[in-house]
């Protein structure tokens, strides 16, 4: 559990065990070999005690994975979706090539573009986040089983058995967890409010939370994965649906997939960065942000958070956030995004140009450099809580794994699948609804995120790898020394968090635990507004807000919001020494980062 809050040291029990506990303010979790970083304590510690057993890297990240599906059921999940980038440090794992395994949600085939209008043709409100018709076909089991059976060593059975464990035998609930079950949307379901709040007898901080459901369903998992997809467990998802009114059918369960995709690498400093290729928008936006911003000296505008790189950061952000709208979506719908256009550095040059060394880029009125980009589409604007989770592993060989996994909104779209005890998702409101309608997260999407069976909603999700850069050994490309495992939460957030951070870390020098507490900001080109926590200064908000930018400071007038996103679970690796660094992000008390 993260204490770093409320305690200023606490002494280890082993020299060469590091945990959070040891932590205070901005130092890191240090570890020699190897370390795994996540939001929840017993989920970390699920995935050292697979590194300690002699597991890779992978299948820590497999370990991790299904134990937060019990631990931390609000955005853990096996009714979701995510995206695991394996990034390995020599030719051993995966031919030695970095991996990304897609297991992004699917939208069913009886999903159609208009469904979720109404007569008029306007969006009708929630259906597309609560309830049986807002989940894809889950993707999440195919995602971490096939991790396991290509990239892992142990076997499902050995990595999933600590999450089997915790869901037979319980854990003990946080205060956060305790809270959250709390939730509207899970009261509304009848296997929900069975399961996660007693029907009524709410869960407190300290009581013992057994999922025995989800335990057989896991078990059943670990016996016959394809189950879940073309077994007795698939029909018994697709009876489930189609007793209460869902859409997703056995057929639609059999055709889904883990895709394997070529991640993107760019290059940000002298470093490769290594990132998620669509359907997720997040690799692609933080290169093109990441390339406006490496022709300038950000250290010459300030230090970290200073209003000058505050500016220039935000500037950066606007234009990708712009192109994103416009162009993104399912690959394999959209076969001509511009996507080699948005990462040019040339295009990041041209931008450069507009950029007003003081004064914001109205949105509204922005338009691209010409010469770069097909026509964008008409987004005519027709103006009318949510969780994800990241977690970073390092294993002793230098192999690392960045996951990111969602349900969307806090337990997705609330529907339990009785009898199985999972959640299911509620990502088809990552598509467009309608173009030009914001969608839960104030994004205007185009028409290559229009909803169409079998397609998958364009992510904001980044799990991303910064290294140096790879280097020649006779004929043999050898991978650079790695440097920086990292992702985050937070729908559009996770991309500017991401950004954030690597600026904080490689231009200013912060180590990764200052990176992830560091106050954050976001600019998503629309609306045009640029956000902050509720902690970041003051006088440099005020500052920005006198240049021209139209500035909201999150959660500024109830006390009770706590004002703040995203969880940056990173683990750095030190370029002479090899030592890891992990963070815990101050945002999220029970997280853990621990390694040996
Ligand atoms: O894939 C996406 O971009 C969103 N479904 C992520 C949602 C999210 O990060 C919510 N977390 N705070």
């Amino acid at each position: 559990m993260n204490d770093r809050l409320k305690c200023t040291a606490v002494f280890l029990s082993s020299a060469l065990v590091a945990s959070s506990t040891a932590q205070t303010a901005e130092v890191p979790v240090t570890a020699p070999h190897a370390m795994v970083t996540s939001v929840q304590h017993y989920a970390t510690d699920a995935g050292v005690e697979v590194l300690r057993e002699g597991g890779n890297a992978v299948d820590a990240a497999v370990a991790v994975g299904f134990a937060l599906a019990v631990v931390y059921p609000v955005a853990g999940n096996i009714g979701g979706g995510g995206f695991m980038l394996i990034r390995p440090a020599s030719g051993k794992l995966g031919g030695g090539k970095p991996h990304f395994l897609d297991y992004r949600e699917a939208a069913p085939a009886a999903a159609s573009a208009d469904m979720y209008l109404d007569a008029k043709g306007n969006v009708i409100p929630k259906m597309s986040t609560v309830g049986q018709k807002a989940s894809g076909v889950p993707g999440s089991v195919a995602g971490l089983t096939y991790a396991e059976q290509h990239f892992g060593k142990l076997g499902l059975k050995k990595v999933m058995a600590p999450a089997i464990k915790m869901a037979r035998d319980g854990f003990v609930v946080d205060s956060a967890l305790a809270g959250n079950m709390r939730s509207d949307r899970l009261g509304m379901f009848t296997a929900s409010k069975r399961i996660f709040q007693r029907d009524g007898d709410f869960y407190k901080e300290g009581d013992t939370f057994q999922q025995p459901e989800l335990a057989r369903t896991l078990e059943r998992i670990a016996e016959k994965p394809d189950d879940f997809y073309r077994g007795a467990m698939a029909q018994e998802i697709a009876a489930f649906e189609k007793a209460n009114g869902g859409l997703i059918t056995g057929a639609d369960l059999a055709a889904y997939q883990c895709k394997e995709r070529a991640p993107l690498v760019g290059r940000y400093r002298g470093l490769e960065v290594v990132s998620a290729p669509p359907p997720s928008s997040g690799g692609v936006v933080l290169m093109e942000i990441l390339n406006i911003l490496g022709g300038y000296d950000l250290t010459k505008f300030g230090g970290d958070r200073s209003p000058g790189q505050v500016h220039y950061i935000s500037e950066a952000f606007r234009r990708a956030f712009m192109d994103r709208a416009d162009f993104l979506g399912d690959p394999d719908f959209n076969p001509a995004m511009p996507i080699a256009q948005m990462m040019n550095p040339k295009y990041a040059a041209a931008w450069r140009t507009t950029i007003d060394p003081v004064k914001p880029s109205p949105s509204a009125t922005l338009v691209r450099p010409a010469g770069f980009m097909p026509e964008a589409p008409s987004l005519k604007l027709d103006h009318e809580s949510k969780e994800t989770t990241h977690y970073s592993v390092v294993d002793a060989a230098g192999n690392a794994v960045s996951v990111t996994t969602t349900l969307n909104f806090y337990f997705g779209s609330g529907v339990t699948v009785d009898g199985l005890g999972f959640v299911l998702n509620d990502e088809m409101d990552d598509f467009a609804s309608k173009v030009g309608v914001p969608n839960g997260f104030g994004l205007i999407q185009g028409p290559a995120n229009a909803i169409a069976a079998g397609k998958r909603p364009l992510s904001a999700m980044a799990p991303t790898v910064v290294s140096e850069m790879p280097h020649h050994f006779l004929w043999v490309k050898k991978p650079g020394k790695l440097r920086l495992v990292l992702g985050s939460p937070g729908g559009p957030t996770i991309i500017t968090t991401v950004a954030n951070d690597i600026v904080s870390m490689v231009d200013n020098g912060l180590n990764v635990q200052a990176a992830a507490d560091a106050p954050r900001f976001h600019h998503q080109w629309m609306p045009d507004t640029l956000q902050f926590e509720k902690e970041f200064p003051v006088d440099t908000i005020s500052r920005l807000k006198a240049d021209g930018y139209t500035v909201k400071r999150l959660g500024e007038f109830d006390e009770k919001t706590p004002g703040k996103w995203g969880d940056s679970a990173m683990i750095a690796a030190d370029p002479k020494t090899g030592l890891l660094s992990g963070s815990n992000d101050k945002r999220y008390l029970f997280g853990k980062a621990a390694g040996y």
